[in-house]
């Protein structure tokens, strides 16, 4: 075992289970393979939130087994929410994985490779939620070495009725308030500028170690530790409190950047879901923000063909995303996930007129991230940039606080990829629907 490749798949707390995955196997003396090399290790970190997520593992497995068959010796190592979920069901239907794990024993990761290289079998290890899940005190390799992914909580207690999260993932849990600054504080040291905060939904963490939320309180501590920028994702609408808004609000290194998935803006379907909010308490909050922040960039996460969704519960959405004035929205097909109470509901929508809904949402929200974005030409933004535009490799591209795309030009003496993780101003020239032009002032 030389060398390395990490397939990601799903959220940002599987892209951060993967840098830690790349720190153990840097740990074990691997490296990663070159872009054109089979690896030694192939690591698939699964998600299964949609049916989507879990084909294109099985797609791309059989792929590898060609080069099994072909006499290479690559072990395939399946881990992540798919790991978790069938466990050692899984070999049933594809035999020529080596390792599967799951989503609480990464740590583990390899003794199990070593167990599989030795004995010629495959080596299953999946574990119930609960101790040592707090992957922190593990190797990383970051992505970027200015940007860190930071969980604040693992798990879900929200049971939304489409959701196979909390089962995959286990219950809530939150790391300590000490935990988490302190962790930051080494990052700070180690020139990252950029953290953000992992949750399923941020706005409860701490609830189950000190009875009640902290973490507008935590915002307010890591900005502290003399870090650059905060994100955090996700927050559920029902758990946002004035507390955090204002901790928003007022602390500068809070980007002014909120996703907030409304998932339906039918109040008939918001309690299907089981998600504990109405279209108008949403709207209602999504006023408070823009209150405190005008300048706020809201984003979203919506479902279409949710079982049961009428011609008016669509209406409905429309309307709620007319209202919300999104910078952006992920819009999902609704896929039943087998164990969640939504699969069985009666009335499931046909694909086509699911589909038909889908292209006028889609529709909608490029509009409204259009209208959101035409306001910033002739404004000054703080841009973080992250290397080269991949169209020309002269341009920088980086993101502001809001979360847009900005491409600028480099100036000659620079190279793009020297300035990746440093703040640069930009005026910004023009503006299209998902990305801004500019230039680089001072
Ligand atoms: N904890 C986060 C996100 C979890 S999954 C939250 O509550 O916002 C990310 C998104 O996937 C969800 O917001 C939802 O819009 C979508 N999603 C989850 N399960 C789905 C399903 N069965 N079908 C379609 N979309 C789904
Ligand atoms: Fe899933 Fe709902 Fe939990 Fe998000 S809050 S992870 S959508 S159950
Ligand atoms: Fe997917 Fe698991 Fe994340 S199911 S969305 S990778 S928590």
């Amino acid at each position: 075992m030389d060398t390395y490749e990490i397939r990601t798949f799903g959220c940002q707390m599987n892209k951060h289970d993967s840098e830690r995955i790349a720190g153990l196997l840097a740990s074990m003396g691997l490296t990663e393979a070159g872009e054109d090399q089979t690896a030694d290790v192939v690591v698939f970190n699964t998600c299964c939130v949609r049916e989507k997520a879990d084909e294109r593992l099985y797609g791309q497995v059989a792929s590898l087994k060609a080069a099994k068959t072909a006499g290479l010796d690559t072990l395939i190592a399946v881990g992540g929410c798919i790991g978790q979920r069938d466990g050692a069901k899984l070999l049933r239907q594809l035999p020529h994985i080596d390792v599967v794990f799951g989503t609480h024993n990464i740590a583990r990761l390899p003794q199990l490779l070593t167990a599989a290289a030795e004995q010629r079998d495959a080596v299953v290890e999946v574990l119930e939620a609960g101790e040592g899940d707090f992957t922190s005190d593990l190797p990383t390799l970051r992505e970027h070495p200015w940007h860190a992914w930071v969980p604040i909580a693992v798990g879900c207690d929200n049971f939304c009725t489409y959701c196979i999260v909390p089962y995959v993932r286990g219950r809530e849990r939150s790391r300590t308030f000490e935990d988490v600054v302190a962790e930051v504080g080494r990052l700070v040291a180690d020139g990252v500028v950029e953290v953000t905060l992992l949750g399923q939904n941020v706005n409860s963490y701490g609830r189950d170690l000190y009875g009640q939320p902290r973490f507008a309180e935590l915002l307010r501590a890591v900005a502290a530790t003399g870090i650059g920028r905060i994100r955090f994702t996700t927050s559920h609408p029902k758990d946002l409190s004035d507390e955090t808004i204002a901790a928003m609000a007022e602390t500068p290194q809070v980007c002014r950047h909120l996703h907030l998935p409304a998932q339906s803006g039918s109040d008939r379907i918001l309690k299907l879901m089981n998600r504990h909010y109405t279209a108008g308490s949403y709207l209602a909050l999504v006023d408070r923000l823009y209150t405190a922040m005008p300048d706020l960039a809201l984003t979203t996460d919506l479902i279409v063909g949710f079982p049961g969704e009428q011609e008016d519960d669509f209406a409905g959405t429309m309307q709620l995303v007319e209202a919300a004035r999104y910078d952006q929205a992920f819009t999902f097909i609704y896929s039943p996930r087998e164990g969640t109470p939504a699969a069985t509901m009666a009335d499931q929508v046909p694909h086509d007129v699911i589909q038909e809904r889908f292209d006028r949402l889609v529709a909608a929200i490029q509009s409204s991230a259009l209208a959101k974005n035409l306001p910033l030409v002739d404004t000054m933004q703080r841009v973080l940039v992250e290397g080269a535009s991949k169209r020309d490799p002269r341009m920088l591209l980086g993101r502001t606080g809001g979360n847009k795309v900005v491409h600028a030009p480099c100036p000659p003496e620079l190279r793009p990829s020297g300035l990746a993780g440093r703040f640069v101003d930009v005026e910004v020239q023009e503006a299209q629907t998902w990305f801004l032009l500019g230039s680089l002032r001072g």
